[in-house]
């Protein structure tokens, strides 16, 4: 059997390690495993399976030989890059932005539409943090009783905005437990690297992921729409976002709500519904208070489903609150997932 020479791209970012943990368990048949990232990193060391493997910088020949290469450094570096990949026959998997709405790239998600990889012309999008984790809760209740519409806000983790807004929420809350008032905060990262000011993260929490669209609302929150009418092909559903930067290390949270299309749906189907589904974990008893939580999800490639409950005026409407590790699902996981869905469909071109 074909065994793969995979690269991962940016493989000291928050993401990429996170890739490289995935990659240790993956049922994907491997050769070689390659960590490309900056200049700055090249002959730096880390561990894949108690190897060492060093770190080499990104050029375009780093990719001959690959089979499948994970982007996760940036939309510039993918927008350069991939392209250079897919010249030396590898196929990428990106986890930025870049090719997300390009409609010769599939954007995927392997429980919902894993039938989209079949068009794919050697680029594969991964969808948005949280997307994925949406697209998970939301699939399994669309499929039986469509969607009408789709309300959102998040509780996004720092993580997802990198290694150095990881490193700026510790450092801050640090501080100011140790005394420092909040307006003398170093704030350079978040709420986004590339916009104008900057706000603390610790103790706070900041309406704005990504920078301001014309209409106001903000990229992330424009991605969620977009994204979701293209996962589930279906351009039809209304969906409405707020995405919430919180202090929170790993692990996004969402409160969503649905209205369904058709009669007949309740919350004790829509429990059975989501407990069933792949990849989704229905945690969801009050009396119990059971209910997913951020910390919990952590390290699981799951994405967690509870406080399922009706609307109080809204007959067809329903209230979620979905959990999932925003590294992981929403990111390095669903990235290794799509090489592995690719390789059972006999789809990596070699
Ligand atoms: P490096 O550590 O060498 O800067 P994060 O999202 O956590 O901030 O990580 C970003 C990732 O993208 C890191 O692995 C980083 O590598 C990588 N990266 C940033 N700029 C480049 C570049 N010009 N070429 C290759 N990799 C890059």
């Amino acid at each position: 059997m074909k065994k793969y020479n995979v690269a991962v791209v940016g493989a000291t970012g928050a993401v990429g390690t996170k890739m490289i943990e995935m990659l240790e368990a993956t049922t994907l048949p491997l050769n070689q495993v390659k960590l490309l990232a900056s200049k700055r990193s090249a002959g730096k060391e880390l561990t894949f399976k108690q190897q060492t493997l060093t770190i080499e910088e990104l050029v375009p020949e780093s990719f001959e030989d690959v089979d499948i290469a994970l982007f996760s450094a940036g939309g510039s570096i993918s927008a350069k890059f991939a392209p250079e990949a897919v010249k030396r026959g590898a196929v990428v998997i990106d986890n930025t932005s870049h090719f997300r709405m390009d409609p010769n790239v599939p954007l995927v998600v392997p429980e919902v539409n894993p039938h989209a990889l079949k068009q794919h012309q050697g680029i594969i999008a991964n969808p948005n943090c949280s997307t994925i984790q949406m697209m998970v809760a939301l699939e399994p209740i669309r499929k039986v009783y469509g969607l009408e519409r789709v309300l959102v806000s998040t509780y996004q983790a720092v993580s997802g905005a990198g290694i150095k807004a990881i490193e700026e929420l510790k450092t801050q809350a640090t501080a100011y437990i140790n005394g420092t008032p909040a307006e003398e905060l170093q704030a350079d990262i978040l709420p986004c690297g590339s916009d104008e000011k900057h706000f603390p993260i610790a103790f706070n929490a900041l309406p704005q992921i990504d920078v301001f669209s014309k209409d106001d609302y903000t990229y992330e929150e424009w991605k969620m729409v977009n994204e979701t009418k293209k996962i589930m092909e279906d351009d039809s559903i209304k969906v409405s976002a707020t995405c919430v930067r919180i202090p929170v290390l790993s692990g996004h949270s969402e409160s969503v709500y649905i209205e369904v299309k058709e009669a007949g749906a309740d919350v004790a189907k829509i429990k059975e519904l989501i407990a069933a589904a792949s990849g989704a974990v229905l945690q969801d008893d009050p009396s119990q208070q059971l209910y997913p939580q951020a910390l919990n999800s952590i390290g699981r490639k799951e994405t967690f489903v509870g406080r399922i409950r009706q609307d109080l005026d809204i007959t067809n409407g329903y209230h979620l609150w979905v959990v999932s590790d925003n590294l992981l699902k929403g990111a390095a996981w669903n990235s290794v997932q799509i090489a592995e869905t690719l390789h059972d469909m006999d789809l990596v071109r070699v």
